[in-house]
C-alpha cells in the first residue's frame, strides 16, 4: 500500500470538490482530489445548468469563470404555464440579477483545467473506500492501493459517498423529505433551444423545460413515485410533454432519460472532528429551484475561506463556524425549493377537487406576474441575489 500526505483531502471531483481544490491551491494550501469516475465521465455527465448571479460573481473574483463568461448565456426570466395562460416573471428586471445558463459538466471541465495550472490533478478512477480516524489530527483516505494521510478531509462526494459512511451514527442527523411523485428527467436534442425556463402546472402532472445548449434542452415530467424509465418510451414522453407544455421546440432525439427520485435532505452537523461536508454530501435538493449546484459552490467557497484562514493566520474561528454559517442558508434554499414544488404540483386526488387546486395555483401564479413586493421577493430568492441575507466576512452574501 503506497502512502502519501496532504493538508486537505477532498473526495469528489464535482463542482464542490473542484471549486474547493482550486481556491485552496491558489491560497497555497496543499490539497488532493480523489474521484472514483474517469475524467471523461465527469466532464460529460449531464447534470444542472443554471448558475446564480452571485456564484458567477464569486467564480469571476477567483479567476475561475473563464469560459463561462464566453460560452454561458445570461437569462433573466421564467414563465409559469397554467390553464392555457403564461405568466412571465422577469426576475432580471425585478432584481437586476440574472442566471447564467452553463451546463454543469462544462464547469467541471473548466475547473479541472484550471486546477492543472496550479496544483496536482485529481486522482481519477480512484475510489475512496473508507475515511478513517476523523477524530484524530491525521484522518486518512483509504483508497485502492494508496492511503492518503490528511489534516482535514472534505466530503464533496455526493449523497452516497464515503464521507457520509464515515459519520458517527449517533452524532449526526439526516432531515429528509420524500415527495409523493418522481420526475422523469429528459435531456433532448431540439431543433431550436428552449426559449426559456417554463414551469407547466397541469391536471395531468407537472412539466418543465429549461435551456441547456443551442442543441440540447432539459425537460422534466412528473411521474408516479418509483416509475421505471422503461415505462416511458419516446412516444409517451413526446405525448405528455405536448399535453402538459402545449408549446415546446421540436424534439429530434433523446440524449438522456432517467427517473429522479424526488427527495430532499440536510445532514447536521456539517463537521465531525477533521471531516467536513460540502455540496450534495451535506444536502440534497430537488432540481425545482436550480439550487443544488449553486449551494454546492457556495459551501465550497465558504469552506475554502475558512480553511485558508486556518492555515495562513492560524485562525480556527471561521472553520469552527462553518456549519453554523452554512446551515441557515442551506435551509433557506431547501424551503424555497419545497415551496416552489408545492406550487408546481397538484396534491394527490384524495386531498380534494383537483380543479379547485389548479385554480388556487393559478391565483398564486398570477400574483407572481404582478409587479410589487411579492413578485420581487420571489425574484430575489429565485435568482439567488442574496438580498436580505447577511453578507459574511467570506464575502458570500
Ligand atoms: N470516492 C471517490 N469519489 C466519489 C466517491 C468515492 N467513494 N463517491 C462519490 N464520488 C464522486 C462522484 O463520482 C462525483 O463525481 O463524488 C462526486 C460528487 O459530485 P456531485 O455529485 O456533482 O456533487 P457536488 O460536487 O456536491 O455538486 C452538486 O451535482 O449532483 C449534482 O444536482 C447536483 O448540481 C448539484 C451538484
Amino acid at each position: 500500500m503506497r502512502r502519501s500526505r496532504t493538508q486537505v483531502g477532498i473526495i469528489g471531483a464535482g463542482p464542490a470538490g473542484l471549486v474547493l481544490a482550486n481556491l485552496l491551491t491558489r491560497a497555497g494550501v496543499a490539497c488532493r482530489v480523489v474521484e472514483r469516475q474517469s475524467r471523461e465521465h465527469v466532464e460529460h455527465r449531464p447534470r444542472a445548468g443554471l448558475l446564480e448571479h452571485r456564484v458567477v460573481a464569486s467564480l469571476r473574483r477567483s479567476g475561475l469563470a473563464g469560459r463561462l463568461l464566453d460560452d454561458g448565456v445570461e437569462h433573466g426570466w421564467c414563465a409559469f404555464r397554467c390553464l392555457g395562460d403564461d405568466v412571465r416573471v422577469d426576475y432580471g428586471a425585478l432584481t437586476g440579477r440574472r442566471h447564467w445558463v452553463y451546463p454543469q459538466q462544462w464547469l467541471v471541465r473548466d475547473l479541472i483545467a484550471a486546477l492543472a495550472g496550479h496544483g496536482p490533478p485529481p486522482m481519477f478512477s480512484k475510489t475512496v473506500r473508507a475515511v478513517e480516524d476523523i477524530s484524530t489530527h491525521r484522518p486518512r483516505l483509504v483508497c485502492d492501493g494508496i492511503e492518503i494521510e490528511c489534516e482535514y478531509v472534505v466530503g464533496c462526494d455526493g449523497h452516497r459517498g464515503a464521507s457520509r459512511a464515515a459519520l458517527p451514527a449517533a452524532r449526526h442527523r439526516v432531515f429528509r423529505r420524500r415527495y409523493p411523485y418522481d420526475w422523469l428527467t429528459v435531456l433532448a436534442e431540439v431543433a431550436r433551444p428552449a426559449e426559456g425556463v417554463v414551469y407547466a402546472v397541469h391536471p395531468d402532472g407537472f412539466a418543465g423545460m429549461m435551456p441547456r445548449t443551442s442543441r440540447l434542452s432539459r425537460f422534466y415530467l412528473q411521474c408516479a413515485p418509483g416509475d421505471p424509465a422503461r415505462d416511458w418510451p419516446a412516444r409517451r414522453i413526446h405525448e405528455r410533454l405536448r399535453a402538459r407544455l402545449a408549446r415546446l421546440p421540436e424534439i429530434t432525439g433523446f440524449a438522456d432519460v432517467q427517473v429522479l427520485r424526488m427527495r430532499s435532505s440536510v445532514t447536521e452537523p456539517l463537521r465531525h472532528g477533521r471531516l467536513l461536508l460540502a455540496g450534495d454530501a451535506a444536502h440534497l435538493l430537488t432540481p425545482s429551484g436550480a439550487k443544488g449546484m449553486n449551494l454546492a459552490i457556495a459551501d465550497a467557497t465558504a469552506l475554502a475561506g475558512a480553511l485558508t484562514r486556518r492555515y495562513t493566520d492560524g485562525d480556527h474561528g471561521a472553520l469552527d463556524a462553518y456549519g453554523a454559517r452554512r446551515l441557515p442558508r442551506i435551509w433557506r434554499a431547501q424551503e424555497f425549493s419545497d415551496r416552489l414544488l408545492r406550487l408546481l404540483h397538484l396534491p394527490p386526488e384524495k386531498d380534494g377537487d383537483a380543479a379547485y387546486a389548479l385554480r388556487l395555483r393559478r391565483a398564486a401564479i398570477e400574483r407572481l406576474g404582478e409587479p410589487g413586493p411579492h413578485a420581487t421577493a420571489f425574484a430575489h430568492e429565485y435568482v439567488g441575489s442574496g438580498a436580505g441575507e447577511d453578507t459574511g466576512d467570506d464575502g458570500w452574501p
